[in-house]
């Protein structure tokens, strides 16, 4: 079949195909696997039962009725109102409902955002996209709709203790020259669980405003809700800020939405994209999560049942590492500051991250080769290679016997 060069490009086997197929063969198939791939969030029987709850209080008031109308492509104007009051009341940002767009999941909202503002501009230049942390979310990576749209430099990295590393942006090779579009960054990071701070946020926001582009900052497992963060730091807004939020990591992945607060130009034309290639988003997440958002419930489930359900799934799994790891591995743990997952770095393996997956996918145990969130990179860097990732939120039997295997497979290829 002859394909455009956008279909050419969009049907190339790219690391989130191979991710979400395995991932769905994972979930169809009847044989056991450790499914430390994906970024599938877990299910939380608190949390669950909230959404039986509202499903309940729905039905009984007419749930069918939201159902049976296209909303507007920005979103459904009651929820907009929700969601733009509950934040302004609890952080005082200067919004309203035209500050917010519903887009149909965040990855649909990324691939608005960075095709606004990455890939070739009327005069035919080609405008990146600024990744300043790198490692980043493998899902930006095949999203450009021009090629080549990211740029990025390695982290700079912290050995915090034996067991742990973290990485932070690297200012002094930070620049936002000309040919930058936005700045764009994943804050908890996927894949290394970082969260980049309070100081290093504003930073970036400075340089954001005085090279006259947006900051994209997404908060897919950020606070204030799913609030998967186990570090003191404070949600982060201005108008120069595009706001990317999601409520799948609370448990909601299916019903596909992403939410974005913005400048009401941003907000425009978000939403101009969204008639264009959707009409208009589905509203059944909107509509079961409105009262949540209106009471500010919403920060309460985040806070109190996702959090902690996930902050100890994180400390038994290190637990596990450092128990079944054998000595000969020298390896490290990117610190754990939210998100759903763990970063390994091996140090001493005679074999890349990617013949390591392969190994692990033998034995039925699903991982995340770390090759895939390095793209955009315009220099060799050998850690590339030296890293996966694990979620480490599905059954604890599942992740222990996991990481298990993983130990037994690293100490194997341990370089002699
Ligand atoms: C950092 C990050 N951003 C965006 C997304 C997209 O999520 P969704 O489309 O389910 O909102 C994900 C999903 O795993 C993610 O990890």
């Amino acid at each position: 079949m002859n394909f455009s060069a956008f279909g050419e490009k969009f049907t190339r086997k790219s690391g989130i195909l191979e991710l979400m197929d395995d991932l769905g063969k994972a979930a169809a198939g009847t044989e056991k696997i450790c499914m430390l791939g994906g970024g599938n969030p877990a299910r939380i029987d608190a949390v669950q039962k909230v959404w039986e709850e509202s499903l309940a209080e729905l039905q009984a008031e007419g749930l069918a009725d939201a159902l049976v109308s296209y909303d507007t492509p920005q979103g459904r104007r009651s929820f907009l109102e929700a969601l733009s009051g509950l934040m302004k009341r609890t952080f005082g940002w200067d919004i309203g409902p035209e500050n917010v767009a519903v887009t149909n999941g965040s990855q649909t909202a990324f691939f608005i955002l960075l095709n606004l503002f990455g890939g070739k501009d009327a005069s035919g230049k080609l405008k990146k996209i600024l990744l300043p942390l790198c490692p980043e979310y493998i899902g930006y990576a095949d999203q450009g709709v021009d090629e080549d749209i990211f740029t990025t430099f390695p982290a700079a990295i912290e050995e915090i203790d034996d067991l742990l590393f973290k990485y932070h942006v690297d200012f002094s090779r930070l620049k936002v020259d000309g040919d930058v579009g936005a700045i764009c960054v994943s804050r908890p990071t996927n894949p290394t669980g970082n969260v980049i701070s309070d100081s290093e946020i504003e930073q970036l926001s400075e340089l954001a405003e005085s090279a006259g582009v947006p900051l994209i900052i997404d908060n897919a497992y950020g606070a204030p809700f799913p609030r998967i963060i186990f570090e003191d730091v404070n949600p982060f807004w201005n108008v120069n800020t595009i706001l990317s939020m999601s409520l799948s990591k609370i448990g909601l992945p299916s019903v596909r939405t992403g939410i974005i607060v913005a400048s009401p130009e941003v907000i425009e034309a978000v939403s101009a994209c969204n008639a264009i290639i959707s009409l208009a988003t589905g509203n059944v997440g909107q509509v079961l999560t409105e009262s949540l958002f209106e009471s500010g419930k919403i920060l309460d489930i985040s806070r109190d049942l996702v959090m902690p359900f996930y902050r100890d799934k994180s400390v038994q799994a290190q637990k596990w590492l450092r128990k079944y790891m054998p000595e000969e591995v020298d390896f490290r743990v990117h610190k754990s500051e939210g998100a759903i997952f763990l970063w390994i770095w091996f140090r001493n393996l005679s074999i890349t991250s990617r013949e390591l997956y392969e190994r692990l996918k033998a034995r039925r145990v699903l991982v995340i080769p770390g090759e895939y969130f390095f793209f955009g990179l315009e220099e060799e860097w050998s850690h590339s290679t030296e890293c996966i990732r694990i979620n480490y939120s599905q059954d604890a039997e599942l992740v222990e016997e996991g990481i298990r295997i993983i130990a037994e497979e690293a100490a194997k290829a341990v370089k002699r």
